[in-house]
């Protein structure tokens, strides 16, 4: 299996990072598709923890290939810092290769971003506030600038001279902002581009070369399938393509060079930001689970919303991904919960949904329909085989099987890169 995508399969945060570190292992290139710094995957090694915005999570490793493809958004200034606060750290960062290809993120996308959600009042999305959306828009109006634009100080004035133009005049009439000047961001960016000159590359050639190499190749998604532009829960979503899909498209690799989708399933389900959310648990077991989840983003700190694991949700992920396995993460939060539900179809007007509906409207007024299934008391942080985990829990992983329709490849039992259970070994297949 040269070449697997990883996928988050609900809203994001399903534990992408801390499954890309336990695969990067044996993977040669770990490679970033989509989204920016709107990302938080939270690796944990021993005792030490790292948050990755925009560097893959396979950099933890020493002599892999990084790659943030061409599909990413970067914000210059946060790569620069992570990559000096990874420095710092004694992490060997010389693998890592930025595409020629991808976008910018520019300060004005920060402002317009606020002033956006400021203006939406109570109809807010709840962005990161990282400028995500306002950088996609501009790459798909045609007026975005590159990573290769930033290296040519010329090119970049130019480009930046005629933008400003029109997003100042955007900031200062419609939302009262001051506006930026083109000299402080010309200066402020082409010290970025000195700092990142030398990872620069044409990182879909890499790809494919590797490929071509029989090397083994890690796509790491951001976000998840419900955020996704097109497949999630619009206009709650972002502005990207973090289904499987994207990866060809923001990695620049055909489809067919694909041959797993591993889509990563928390044991429950999590959300942050606003939007409908139908298994979401407003009572005790909500407060639970994020206490023992310690569900509090990584990028912005905001208390995620939790609730039960949803098999409507992660039917769609099969089918809208490909996906051929999942990987189940914080399986441990469960334990001591019982009895555990499983949301299995939703009732909309006395009528049973099975299919994840496209309206909000409809989504909103879905009512879970919950099976039942018994916990299991003991700790299973420990275990490192199928064997070792408990009956109830064995049961649960098989129900969730039976429901979704794809077998679960890997099973994260705590947040250290050595709790987990791997059922298959996914690179030599
Ligand atoms: P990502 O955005 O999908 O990479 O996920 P995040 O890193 O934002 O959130 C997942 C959180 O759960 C992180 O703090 C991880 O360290 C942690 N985590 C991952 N897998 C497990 C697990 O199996 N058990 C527990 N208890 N924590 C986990
Ligand atoms: P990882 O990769 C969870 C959510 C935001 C908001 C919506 C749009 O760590 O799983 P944006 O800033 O992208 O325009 O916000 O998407 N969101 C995420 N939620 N995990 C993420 O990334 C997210 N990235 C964006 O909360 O609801
Ligand atoms: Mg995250």
């Amino acid at each position: 299996m040269p070449a697997v995508v990883l996928v988050g399969a609900q809203w994001g945060d399903e534990g992408k990072g801390k499954i890309t570190d336990y695969l990067a292992e044996q993977a040669d290139l770990v490679v970033r598709y989509q989204g920016g710094n709107n990302a938080g995957h939270t690796v944990q090694v021993g005792e030490e923890e790292f948050k990755l915005h925009l560097v893959p999570s396979g950099i933890l490793y020493p002599g892999k290939t990084c790659i943030i493809g061409n599909g990413v958004v970067v914000d210059p200034g946060v790569l620069v810092q992570e990559l000096e606060e990874l420095q710092r750290r004694g992490i060997d960062t010389s693998g890592l290769r930025l595409s020629l290809r991808a976008h910018l993120i520019l300060p004005y996308h920060k402002s317009l971003d606020a002033a956006e959600e400021e203006r939406r009042g109570a109809g807010r999305l709840g962005t990161t506030g990282r400028g995500i959306g306002p950088a996609y828009v501009d790459k798909v109006a045609r007026t975005g600038i590159r990573v290769c634009d930033l290296l040519d100080p010329e090119e970049f004035r130019q480009k930046l001279a005629r933008n400003l133009k029109e997003k100042n005049e955007i900031l200062t009439r419609i939302y009262g902002h001051p506006g930026y000047s083109l000299e402080e961001i010309l200066e402020e960016y082409l010290a970025y581009a000195w700092k990142l000159r030398p990872l620069v590359a044409d990182t879909g050639r890499l790809v494919n070369d590797a490929l071509r190499a029989g090397k083994k190749v890690l796509f790491e998604g951001a976000q998840g399938t419900l955020l996704d532009l097109d497949q999630g829960t619009y206009p709650y979503v972002t502005s990207s393509y973090p289904v499987a899909g994207g990866a060809c498209v923001g990695a620049g690799v055909g489809p067919t060079a694909i041959d797993a989708v591993i889509g990563v399933v928390k044991a429950y389900t999590t959300r942050v930001g606003e939007g409908p959310f139908p298994s979401e648990a407003r009572d005790a077991t909500g407060d639970y689970l994020r206490r023992r989840g310690a569900e509090f983003g990584t990028t912005t700190g905001r208390p995620r919303r939790c609730g039960w694991l949803d098999a409507v949700i992660l039917r769609h992920a099969v089918e809208v991904n490909g996906l051929t396995g999942m990987a189940l993460t914080k399986v441990d939060v469960l334990t001591g919960l019982s009895p555990l539900r499983i949301c299995t179809a939703y009732r909309y007007k006395g009528e049973v949904l099975r299919e994840f509906p496209a309206s909000l409207k409809v989504l909103q007024e879905c009512e879970p329909i919950y099976e039942e299934v018994p916990g299991w008391e003991e700790d299973i942080t420990g275990a490192r085989s199928l064997a070792e985990l408990p009956a109830g829990c064995r049961a649960y992983i098989r129900r969730l099987e039976e429901l979704v329709g794809v077998p679960v490849d890997i099973i994260a039992v705590g947040p250290r890169r050595d709790q987990t259970v791997a059922v298959r070994d996914l690179f030599s297949r």
